[in-house]
């Protein structure tokens, strides 16, 4: 396990308004009432991976890019009730103890394009011979500005402004929604690749189904591109069936657990970590998530509206209690504050209290 960022303060960021978290740990549990910014952070997190591009806000977590354009998915990031298009943010590095602040500003303007500019940005440029409104917009790191660019109202296809600088990363980022096992394409590579993973997720997978004896990819004819369906061969089974025809808690199984490999020494976000998976099943995998992020220097952030989930998390690996923290978000006075309690302190709140992490 690893704590790669100790510290986070979002001044404005969607709803949230002056929150701060202090001292993060290796696992951190983010819980709380619906809307209270559970995702938002999760939002913010992402970010770091990717810091001075514009797409890893704009390419939503919410789905919004499938529903929206870029720019009404822009116009939500900022606090609505501000006058300002500013979202702004801070994180502390663990080892370094270097303070890093974030921020993104827009203004909205509206013009007529000319020819040559609706040329270069306009899938139709004849359509959209007309007013048009745009962010310009500005990153900021440190009061440098990283990157600057225009989001349209309409849809492009090479806009949003200069990808053509570094990518900034300030640690590696994977974030797993809550539904990206029903829409998501899964892709295993890393752990087919590898034997001793590829046994642990069978080992996992026969909690699902005890007759699974493989997992195996086969390519198939698309007519645009290459792809790979997974294929699970059980005792019994004269043929392998596609992987997508299983049930969605052995898919989410093996969503988190590829995540996992793939977020080695950053940090892991899961959002709703526990939707799918029957709480028969929770104690292995959840043990087994801890353990390989311990195994694979990982900071992980979960969210979770289930009490029987955070509770088998507490518990599932004992002695990793001390590494874990229960944030609870709540709103007071129009800002965010998070109230936060030690694996072991949570634990005894529940059993002792009666109380309600979330
Ligand atoms: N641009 C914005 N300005 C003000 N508030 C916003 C903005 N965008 C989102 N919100 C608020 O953020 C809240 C949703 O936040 P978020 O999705 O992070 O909640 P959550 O804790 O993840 O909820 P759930 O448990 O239901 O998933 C809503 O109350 C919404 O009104
Ligand atoms: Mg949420």
């Amino acid at each position: 396990m690893a704590v790669h960022i100790s510290d986070l303060l979002i001044d404005t960021y969607r709803g949230i308004k002056n929150l701060e978290m202090h001292n993060l740990s290796d696992i951190n549990i983010i819980t709380g009432d619906n809307n209270c910014g559970k995702t938002s952070i999760m939002e913010v997190f992402k970010n770091l991976n990717n810091i001075n591009d514009i797409n890893t806000w704009l390419d939503d977590i919410r789905g919004g890019h499938h529903k929206m354009l870029p720019y009404d998915v822009m116009e939500n990031l900022f606090n609505i009730d501000s006058d300002r298009k500013e979202l702004s943010y801070g994180v502390k590095k663990a080892i370094s103890k270097e303070f890093l602040s974030l921020r993104l500003e827009a203004v909205r303007e509206v013009s007529i394009l000319s020819k040559n500019e609706l040329r270069e940005i306009a899938s139709f440029p004849n359509d959209y011979n007309k007013e048009v409104c745009r962010f310009s917009y500005r990153i900021y790191c440190n009061n440098l500005c990283e990157k600057k660019g225009m989001v349209y109202n309409f849809p492009t296809p090479n806009i949003r402004g200069g990808n053509n600088s570094k990518k900034l990363t300030l640690v590696k980022v994977k974030y797993i929604s809550p539904v990206e096992h029903i829409t998501g394409d899964v892709y295993l590579p890393k752990v087919l690749d590898s034997g001793e993973l590829y046994q642990e997720m069978l080992a996992l997978l026969k909690e699902f189904d005890k007759n699974i004896i493989s997992i195996n990819t086969e390519k198939i004819n698309h007519p645009y591109r290459n792809r790979k369906v997974y294929k699970v061969l059980v005792k019994g089974q004269k043929k392998e069936l596609p992987l997508d025809v299983y049930g969605d808690g052995m898919k989410k199984a093996i969503f988190l657990m590829n995540a996992v490999v793939i977020a080695k020494d950053g940090i892991l976000l899961l959002d709703e970590f526990e939707t799918a998976i029957h709480p028969s099943e929770m104690n292995k995998v959840f043990s087994w998530i801890l353990k390989t992020c311990q195994r694979f220097n990982i900071q992980l952030f979960l969210t979770s509206h289930s009490k029987e989930a955070i509770d088998k998390l507490l518990k599932c690996v004992p002695e990793f209690q001390n590494m874990i923290r229960v944030i609870t978000l709540y709103k007071k006075e129009n800002e965010t504050v998070a109230r936060v309690l030690e694996g072991r302190e949570a634990i005894e709140a529940q059993d002792d209290l009666g109380l309600e992490l979330r």
